[in-house]
């Protein structure tokens, strides 16, 4: 049965479809003024200098590591309990991630579980905003800058989520975006690269159009690039979502708030805090923590049967069957983080879930936990 409550939804209004439209009325459909329009909007929201567009978060991450010249018998720290593209993207490079513990709290990269993971070919710490959640910047600023180490941020869950007054994606050498449309913004596929520093942009920009240099012929190739290009039309919706940001963000923390209300009164049931301190959270997703004895699958399938969909946000990366393959990695290492992954359920959420919406879910959740005991 197609799930009736879906677990994510875009949200697209008349406004996206005209600035679409638009577009598909030129002849610029690719490296067309609403791609450099799109970059400097991002660059002015986050307060930086450069804004790179790419094809997906992914081709972020990948161009991310290439840019800070990151590759064979260099170490990358990164979570396990996050999106498989944050380790392949630096086995990509023919470096190696090094997994780290998260904190159980916020489940962010812990600070003192990756200054303990720091060997001498350590790089570069690749750290993600979990659901939207800040990770500690000032802990991590200062353990690069002590090492001597990249800071990359992965803030594709995160847009327009602060630390400190300051927004995610705004702290790191460079930071990455996602466009996906489970995401806070969409351009259907698409990404961004955030950077500081005139020669990593220029580097991301050759890198990402087949290695051409900006003024060079078509067929003249410098290096060894990709096509990682976010096309005119992407970018045009990904400009009118940016202006929608505050409003989406919004509708998100209040549908947050709903669920909050709701589902308190289900017995050991862990829900995500709606505060966290000097943090102002930018909601990806909602995802609670069943009590230890209640079974997930069974949980998940007691609400499809009602037409809610449902995510298992995270399953850890040491965990998937290719990770072991290649790189060997065995459960029990990472103890926070499986044992947290076992637990996470993630609801429907999106700007127009309803309150009526939300109500069947609470009502199917709390009939699914009281029938485990
Ligand atoms: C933390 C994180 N990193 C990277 C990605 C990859 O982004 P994309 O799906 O656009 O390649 C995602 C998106 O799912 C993500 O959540």
């Amino acid at each position: 049965m197609n799930p009736s409550i879906p677990l994510s939804s875009p949200d697209i209004t008349e406004a996206e479809i005209a600035a679409v439209t638009a577009v598909l009325r030129t002849p610029q459909l690719s490296l067309g003024p609403e791609l450099h329009a799109f970059e400097q909007a991002l660059a002015a929201y986050h307060a930086v200098p450069h804004a790179v567009a790419v094809s997906s978060g992914t081709a972020g991450l990948h161009l991310a590591l290439l840019t800070l010249g990151i590759g064979e018998g260099d170490e990358v720290i990164v979570p396990s309990f996050a999106f498989v593209a944050v380790a392949n993207t630096v086995l990509q490079v023919r470096a190696t991630p090094v997994f780290a513990e998260i904190d159980p709290v916020t489940l962010n990269l812990d600070p003192n579980a990756v200054e303990a993971a720091i060997t001498p070919r350590t790089r570069a710490i690749l750290l993600v905003h979990t659901f939207g959640v800040p990770a500690e910047m000032d802990a991590f600023a200062d353990i690069a800058r002590r090492h001597h180490l990249a800071l990359i941020e992965d803030a594709c869950e995160a847009m327009g989520a602060e630390f400190d007054g300051r927004r995610a994606g705004s702290f790191g050498d460079l930071a990455v975006f996602g466009f996906y449309p489970n995401k806070q913004l969409t351009t259907g596929e698409g990404g961004a690269v955030l950077a500081r520093n005139a020669g990593h942009a220029d580097r991301l920009r050759l890198l990402r159009n087949q290695g051409r240099a900006p003024s060079a012929d078509w067929l003249d190739h410098a290096e060894i690039g990709y096509n990682y290009r976010l096309s005119d039309l992407a970018c045009a919706l990904g400009r009118v979502q940016l202006a929608r940001l505050e409003e989406m963000l919004r509708m998100r923390r209040e549908a947050a708030e709903r669920y909050h209300a709701l589902l308190a009164s289900i017995p050991r049931l862990e829900l995500p805090q709606l505060t966290v301190p000097r943090r102002t959270i930018s909601w990806f997703v909602y995802v609670v923590r069943l009590p230890h004895n209640v079974d997930r699958e069974r949980t998940r399938a007691a609400l499809a049967e009602r037409g809610i969909a449902t995510g298992r946000y995270f399953a850890p990366i040491h965990l998937q069957p290719a990770w072991r393959a290649i790189a060997g990695t065995s459960a029990d290492a990472w103890p926070i983080t499986e044992s947290v992954a076992r637990q996470t359920l993630a609801l429907p959420f999106f700007n127009r879930i309803t309150p009526g919406q939300q109500q069947l879910v609470a009502d199917a959740l709390h009939e699914a936990v009281s029938s485990s005991r």
